[in-house]
């Protein structure tokens, strides 16, 4: 199977974990956009979904899933999303595709984070995927030096904004042995919006596709 194939068939068996859901939490990138194709064609009763991204926001609205803003529908019962990387902890590294702060933000307020990944995405220790840092803009020189003194090497991702209007670092050749105290340390630089590792609120399943399978974790 190609890996978009292990896309789809990861992003089909997530529909399990929406059945009798009203509203679904919805993350960014390809896997996720098959996964929103599967919710429409699924022709399932639920109100609408909370999206992650313009982007998503694009592809519900084209497919005729009503968009619901997170304030009006308090804690959802379950988010879907992929990652970049995961390891045997559940703990991922997001924001290749720079959603990241609205990723973590739906991820915080949901009950289940169901993580839909290619067997690709599975590593033992977190960091080869370059780290992003959302920053404000004005910040963006000073947190790279910071980021430098934490031994990373940070790349500006050029040409790229936000949905916050703000810029992203991709920081490279990160040592992350702990992850959550990693994304407690970047978090506290000031001038950073949120950082890429979802630690402290990882995923509570990851569905994988692998060779012809969908393996549960
Ligand atoms: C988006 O900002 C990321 O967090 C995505 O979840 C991640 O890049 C996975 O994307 P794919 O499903 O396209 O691999």
């Amino acid at each position: 199977m190609t890996q978009d194939e292990l896309k789809q068939k990861v992003a089909e068996a997530a529909l399990h974990y929406v059945k009798d859901v009203a509203i679904v939490g919805v993350g960014t990138g390809s896997t996720v956009r098959h996964f929103i194709d599967y919710l429409a064609d699924s022709k399932q009763n639920f109100e609408g979904a909370v999206s992650s991204s313009e982007m998503t926001t694009a592809h519900l609205k084209k497919v005729g899933i009503p968009v619901l803003d997170l304030n009006a529908v308090g804690t959802l019962d379950v988010y879907i999303d992929g990652a970049d990387e995961i390891s045997p902890h559940k703990h991922m590294i997001k924001g290749g595709g720079g959603a990241l702060t609205r990723e973590k933000i739906i991820a915080a307020a949901s009950k289940k984070f169901i993580c839909i990944v290619d067997e690709s995405k599975c590593v033992d220790v977190l960091g080869a995927f370059a780290l992003p840092v959302e920053v404000i803009p004005m910040a963006r020189s000073y947190v790279a030096r910071e980021m430098v003194k934490l031994g990373g090497q940070p790349v500006w991702r050029e040409n790229f904004i936000t949905d916050n209007h703000n810029v992203i670092l991709d920081v490279h050749n990160l040592n992350i042995l702990d992850p959550i105290k990693l994304e407690q340390i970047i978090n506290n630089i000031t001038g950073v919006v949120s950082n890429g590792l979802f630690a402290m609120r990882g995923a509570d399943v990851v569905l994988i596709g692998k060779g012809t399978e969908v393996i549960t974790r």
